[in-house]
């Protein structure tokens, strides 16, 4: 996507300087910092502390991780079982968005048909790239699938202005580009259609507040940033057609885990009549799991998160007490949305209903009996 004029993607392998660059998410917007990433440690560490974070660039960046792990082996330590090893480490940065196995197993698997070291790294990188390619493109497709319910809307509606609710940052930033939920967005935008989208700010990281409204705000889409607990209210007084969120691991029966606060956002989509769709790529599906509620792991995070708030101040990224330190505090970073609730999902292929049955339909070669 272009900032400011410039094409950009959240990650790249620069090979003149043989490192793995990234956009360091913790400070957007206030300032736009490019971070060299040389090794798995350091791939691990921009996975834990976000300065990566949504669930296909953290799938990506996993993948660059497996690559860098085969160029740093060296000739002599580069055997199958270190290799495994290390995609291993990579695999337990963080629990659940499922693009990050997948990838990494992807990326690992080829590797491991390569003789030499030499020829490993270059299947390696060649299979990084092309995972992110892939993204690219189920955004790009996700995108013009998701534009026919905003045009639906907007005929409705005469062509008066279509009010998106969205939560958390399921946008280029997360997904290299175009994004998911916003794909739709960005496809109705440039196609003319008049789109308004409501951002929840996503306590406690904000990622709805910093990421998303910057997403938007540089390509021109109108937006308007909202506490957390505004939805339901807005929803109530007809300031919402539909809702569109993105996944981090959907069960193959149609559970979706998102940024903590998306149930909240779906149960009160349900009371009002709203659409709520969820717009995800296949490689976010969790092809073995059936019960989202029980079965998907969910990340808890430092409850310094919630103790404290990251702002810009006097100049520069500061990080704001907002309560007592001793204060106990709890961070969970996603929660379940059973299916019941999820109207429909975008995918690459095409929208469907949130089951089992339309699920197989759909991905026909992932399904288990
Ligand atoms: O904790 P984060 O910022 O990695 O959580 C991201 C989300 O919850 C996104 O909505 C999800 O990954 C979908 S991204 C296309």
């Amino acid at each position: 996507m272009k900032v400011d004029g410039k094409d950009i993607r959240p990650i790249w392998f620069d090979s003149s300087e043989g490192v793995v660059k990234i956009i360091d998410q913790r400070v957007l917007p206030y300032e736009l910092k490019i971070v060299a990433l040389k090794n798995v440690d350091e791939i691990i560490k921009a996975i834990k502390e976000m300065y990566v974070r949504g669930a296909p660039l953290i799938g990506v960046t996993g993948a660059y991780g497996a690559f860098l792990a085969a160029c740093n082996l060296g000739e002599e330590n580069i055997n199958d079982e270190s290799l495994i090893n290390e995609c291993k480490r990579i695999k337990d940065s963080r629990p659940t968005a499922i693009n990050l196995p997948w990838a990494v197993d992807r990326v690992c698997s080829q590797i491991l048909k390569g003789k030499t070291a030499a020829e490993r790294i270059e299947i390696a990188k060649i299979e990084a790239e092309k995972i992110a390619d892939f993204e690219v493109d189920n955004c790009k497709r996700i995108g013009e699938h998701g534009l026919s319910l905003l045009e639906k809307i907007s005929l409705n509606k005469k062509g008066s202005t279509v009010n998106i609710l969205t939560h958390c940052n399921a946008g280029w930033l997360a997904c290299i580009e175009y994004g998911t939920a916003t794909a739709p967005m960005y496809a109705a935008y440039d196609k003319g259609i008049d789109i308004h989208v409501w951002v929840d700010e996503t306590r406690p990281l904000n990622q709805g507040a910093r990421l998303t409204a910057w997403e938007l705000s540089k390509y021109g889409v109108k937006n308007t940033i909202i506490p957390d607990n505004t939805g339901g209210h807005l929803m109530q007084h007809g300031m919402v057609d539909i809702v569109i969120v993105g996944s981090d691991r959907t069960t193959y029966t149609g559970d979706v885990a998102n940024k903590i606060g998306t149930y909240l956002k779906a149960l009160a989509a349900h009371d009002n009549n709203i659409p709520f769709y969820v717009a995800l790529p296949s490689t976010s599906f969790d092809w073995t799991i059936r019960n989202g509620l029980s079965d998907i792991p969910i990340e808890k995070r430092n409850p310094d998160e919630v103790r404290y708030i990251k702002g810009f101040h006097n100049g520069k990224v500061e990080d704001i007490l907002i309560t007592n330190q001793s204060y106990n505090a709890l961070n969970f970073a996603f929660d379940v949305t059973p299916s019941r609730l999820v109207t429909g999902f975008i995918t690459e292929r095409g929208v469907c209903n949130a089951n089992e049955e339309s699920l197989k339909f759909m991905f026909p070669e992932n399904t288990k009996n």
